[in-house]
This record gives structure tokens, sequence and C-alpha cells, in this order.
């Protein structure tokens, strides 16, 4: 969603900006704009338009100026257009605004400021509130104007009476700064600035930061001065581009052999899983009667394989729970829960709020998170870092993975701290796990023949993807990804669920897509699939290679692991299957339509 950039030092700003908002391109954005201080006229000047960032580039080719800030609006308040764009500025003051403020109509009406106003957006009121407050002293107006407002922000502040000089301020959205001999920066999103110095910090809710070209001066609503912890970024942003692929969605497919065994191999000492560089102490997991794991999206995909193998190996109870519902539906939290929220971004609203709400009902909290230092990481009382590294396109896949090898790690975890496997059982539950990054490699060898059998999904209109026990939950995620990015109708069912009313939709040439993996429910799912073939359905299968048979047509042979382990292989070739129909099919694979790779609105 939106994303925010901002540098003061000793280099023109522009080109500093215009490529921070190309790193934030990836969010997902309608319409971008950058204000710089022009020292001549003593004044912020500024460009904004709907469309993307070239556009911008085009249009501000002139602009000079050591400091500015800079903006991709993701359209929540008003149309997609060049006015509703940011930075907006009212009398004083300039802002960039990510968030939403939920009382900018009241506050709208108080300052009577209706017909002054050029956009439709809450944020042009928010700088119209700062202008009204500033009687001479910066922090104290934005403090003060802050102080009444309702809702998210995160807002990066000029003042045309104060040269050189940005402001910053934040409440849940996030703004990390960094600093190195040619000036500061301030973003969003640590990716925009980690490749000016690799440490930074995030700015702490309710301060106010001043930012110039020799540091930063942060200060409490008091106006007391604070110390920011200084975090270190272990992200290679040099390897943080294509990288020779035509979208990152490949480039992340291909990486998820390294990344999952850098995930699984910091964390386990003598066979045994191990949190000690996590600082996550045992009794957490000794203490859970019962587990809830919180998560929207992908990241709920990776709960639900979660808690079939928490449950089936460890006996605790796991429910899984959309985070947007989370607190809507009478949640069952007591001392005794371990709620697990589950993060690519670690900026999801939903899953922060349900977080907070977990947090208040008294239950421990963990996180599985890949922004390091992100707004559900610091909220949680325990966090275990997916290694996963940046992840650019919209489409999620190594950071699923990683987060399912951590649910190993922990279904691990618990099942020896509970005396449900004894050391033995436990390193053979481990090895198996180490086995996964040379499976997954296997799959990746042979994508072409994946690519093969994407075509007959070129022109598929709608597709089934039907499979028994944790196939079923891999291909939820598997549909969500040819849904995502393919626009391909796409639902997951339960293979013995079709019968119940799916099956109606089966006809000659309907695409299925069967997953073949799990040992113990092999005879049942071959009877649905022949179900499904005896009514025409064109069938594709991803088969584990001792269940093929000449039976199965169009079929994908998957490496052979214990049951428990066939699904990250198996989910892998079918982001790939996915990938092929999307490019194929020219569409903009990394960005699609609609969707932001971070959302921070409920
Ligand atoms: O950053 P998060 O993991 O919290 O994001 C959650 C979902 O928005 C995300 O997984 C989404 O479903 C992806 N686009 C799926 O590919």
């Amino acid at each position: 969603m939106c994303g925010i950039i901002g540098y003061t030092g000793y280099s023109e700003a522009r080109g500093i900006l215009l490529k921070g908002l190309k790193t934030l391109e990836y969010r997902g954005y309608d319409s971008a704009g950058i204000s710089v201080y022009h020292p001549d006229f003593r004044e912020c000047l500024t460009t904004k338009c709907k469309g993307r960032v070239e556009d911008l580039e085009r249009k501000t080719s002139d602009i000079k100026g050591n400091t500015g800030i800079g903006h991709t609006r993701w359209a929540t308040h008003g149309e997609v257009s060049d006015a509703n764009s940011h930075p907006h500025k009212f009398g004083n003051v300039t802002v960039v605004h990510n968030g939403i403020i939920e009382n900018y109509e009241t506050i709208k009406n108080t300052l009577d400021v209706a017909d002054k106003l050029k956009s439709e957006t809450d944020s042009e009121v928010v700088a119209a509130l700062i202008d009204r407050c500033f009687t001479g002293d910066p922090q104290q107006a934005i403090v003060d104007a802050v102080k009444k407002l309702s809702g998210t922000y995160a807002l990066a502040v000029m003042f045309d009476s104060i040269a050189d000089t940005i402001f910053a301020v934040r409440n849940v959205s996030p703004i990390v700064c960094c600093k190195n001999d040619d000036g500061a920066y301030l973003a969003s999103d640590v990716v925009a600035i980690g490749g000016y110095s690799e440490d930074y910090f995030v700015l702490p809710e309710f301060s106010v930061a001043k930012i110039t070209k020799d540091g930063f001066e942060i200060s409490n609503f008091k106006g007391e001065p604070i110390e920011v912890e200084m975090l270190k970024l272990d992200w290679d942003i040099s390897n943080s581009g294509k990288c020779g692929y035509p979208f990152y969605m490949e480039k992340e497919i291909m990486e998820q052999p390294r990344v999952i065994e850098k995930t699984v191999m910091s964390r386990i000492k003598s066979g045994l899983p191990d949190f000690s560089c996590d600082k996550v102490d045992d009794e957490i997991f000794k203490k859970c009667s019962a587990i809830s794991v919180v998560a929207c999206g992908t990241a709920m995909h990776a709960g639900l394989i979660g808690k079939h193998l928490i449950e089936s190996v460890c006996s605790v109870p796991v429910s899984v729970h959309m985070a947007s519902e989370f607190m809507y539906s009478n949640p069952i939290v007591t001392d005794d829960t371990l709620v697990i929220c589950v993060s690519q971004s670690g900026e999801t609203i939903d899953t922060l709020e349900a977080l907070k709400y977990a947090k208040r009902h008294g239950a421990d909290t963990l996180s599985i998170v890949n922004v390091r230092g992100s707004s559900i990481a610091r909220e949680s009382d325990n966090v275990i870092y997916t290694d996963a590294g940046p992840e650019i396109a919209v489409a999620s896949t190594k950071a699923y993975t990683t987060q399912v090898a951590v649910f190993y790690l922990i279904t691990a975890k618990i099942a020896y701290l509970k005396g449900k496997l004894n050391y033995e059982g436990v390193t053979r539950f481990i090895s198996e796990l180490q086995r996964i990054p040379e499976a997954v490699q296997s799959v990746l060898d042979r994508r072409s023949d994946i690519h093969h059998l994407s075509n007959s999904l070129l022109t598929a209109e709608h597709a089934f993807m039907i499979g028994r026990g944790l196939d079923y939950p891999a291909l939820m995620e598997a549909s969500l990804k040819l849904k995502e990015i393919s626009y391909i109708h796409s639902e997951a069912f339960a293979s013995g669920e079709l019968k119940h009313g799916t099956i109606a939709l089966i006809t000659s040439g309907t695409p299925v897509i069967a997953l073949v993996t799990q040992q113990y429910l092999f005879s049942k799912q071959m009877s649905n699939v022949r179900e499904v073939q005896s009514r025409g359905a064109q069938v594709i299968t991803f088969v584990r290679r001792s269940l093929k048979s000449d039976e199965l047509k169009n079929c994908f042979e998957l490496p052979e692991m214990e049951d428990e382990f066939m699904l990250i292989p198996a989910v892998v070739s079918l982001q790939l299957l996915a990938y092929y129909v999307a490019s194929d099919k020219g569409l903009d694979v990394d960005k699609p339509r609609n969707l932001a790779k971070v959302v921070t609105v409920e």
C-alpha cells in the first residue's frame, strides 16, 4: 500500500526520492509525488500525478534541492487522481501520510477548511490541522495536531518556514530511519533505505523525529529527548534486484531451497529444535494448553499447516483464525493460550490488531515474521524471524515456505517438551525437515515440465483443486496463488466434500488439479480423482513418485518424502504452475491488479 520516502543531505533529493519510490512500488500504488524544498524560493515545491513513478520522473526533471519527501499512494479516501495524490500542502505545511484518519470529517468541519481543500483525502486535512496548530514550534504543532487524530498514521512533514528539515511522527504505520555521510533518510519500509546504511532504527510510536543532514533528534510528546534502538539490517540488499529473472516472483520461488535451509539450520542444535537465537523460552511451549494462530491470506494458510502438524504430532488443540475476524468471533483466549501471529511484512493491520487483542486478554504471544523490527515483531512477546530475505512480489512464495518451516520446528519443540516424541523421534522428524531444500531443488530443476502442463490452463476461466489431509490446506495456498496472479477463478476442495455439492460444477473439460501425496489417503483420493475424470474433467495431477500409476495422465512427479513433509515440494510446484500461467498470459505477475504487498488498512 502507500509508501513514504524522505531525504535531507548533501546530494540532490530528487534522484534519491525517485529511487526510493521505485523500490516501494512493490507495495502496490496508483499515484506518486514528491516535494522538494527549494532554497531560493524558500518553499516546498510539489509535483504529483496518478500513474507510475516513471510518469513522475518525467515531470520533475528540473527539480532542485537537497531535502524532500515522496509518496506512493494506494487510494482509500477519494478516487485515483492527481489532486488526491500526495504530498498535500496546506499553508506552511507539506505532508505525506500512510494510514487512515477516521475522524477527518470532524476535523475538517471544526477547522472550517472544506472550501480550501484541494483533494478528497483525509491526509490533506492533517496538513491543515498541523498548519493551524503551528505557532513557531514545529514539534509542538505536530504533537498538538496528532493528539486530535484518531486512526493510524505515519507522517513526514516539511514546513516552508524551516529550511532543509523533515519531521516525522507515527502511530501504528511504520517509519524507519538511517544515516550515512551523505545525509539522513526515512521511509515506510526498510527496503527503500537499506542501500544507504545497514544500521537503522524504527521511529517509536508517539515520538517526533526532527531530521536534518546531520542526523536525528527524537523526542516524546512532552518534548523530552528519547533514545532509539539501533537495528542491523541482515538482508543482502545488493541481491534485491531481479537478478536476471523477468519477475521477482520467479526469483523468489527459485530462492526457496536456500532460504528454507537458512531458516531451519540456525535453529537446530544436536539434532533438536532450538530457538535460543530468537531468545524464545521453552516455557511458552511447555505451558500452553491450546494454540490460536492468527494471520491473513498466505500466512494464514501456513497456519493451517501448523494446525495439522501440531495437532497430529503433539495433540495440542490449535485453532486458526483469519485475523480480520479474530476479535469479532469471541475467541477463547486464556493465559494458557499461546497466540501465534504469522506475517511476512509484520505490518498487516488486521494481524497487528488481533495480536493486541490477544495480549489484552492475557495470552502469551509469539510471532513468525519476516521483516525485522516491524510492528508485529515489536508488539509480540516473542518473535521467530523467517530468513526469507526481502519478498517483493505481491504473491507470497518464499515467505510461506519459511513460515511452514518454522511450524515444523515448533511442532518438534512442543512434541519433545510435552513428551509426545522422544529424542529419537524428534531427531528423525528434524532430519526429514532438513531434506526439504533438496526436495524443493529437485522440483525447481524440472520446472520446464510444469511450464508444459500449465499450457492447458491458459484459456481457463475456472479451476478446481482437490486433495485430502494435508494436501487440502496446501491446495488452498496453491489456489490463492492461481487466483491472485492469473485472475482465473480457482477453488480448493477437500476431495471427499466434492459430492456434497461442488461436483455439480464439473463438466466436460473443467480443469481440475489433483494433489496426491498422502500415502494413507491414497486410495480414497484416487476414488475422488476418478469421480471427476468420469464427468469429463481435464485433470492435472501432482503426485508423489511412489504413488504414481498409469491411470494418472498429465502428471508432475513430486520427490519422495514422509507424508507430513510432502506439502512444501507440492506447493512450490503449484507456485510455478500459477507463475507460468500468469506470465504466459502476459500479466504483470509481480503487481497483480487491486492488490498491495503490505496491507495497512482494515
Ligand atoms: O504480510 P503478511 O504476511 O501479513 O500478509 C498477509 C497477506 O496479505 C498476504 O499473505 C497475501 O495473501 C499475499 N498476497 C498472498 O500471496
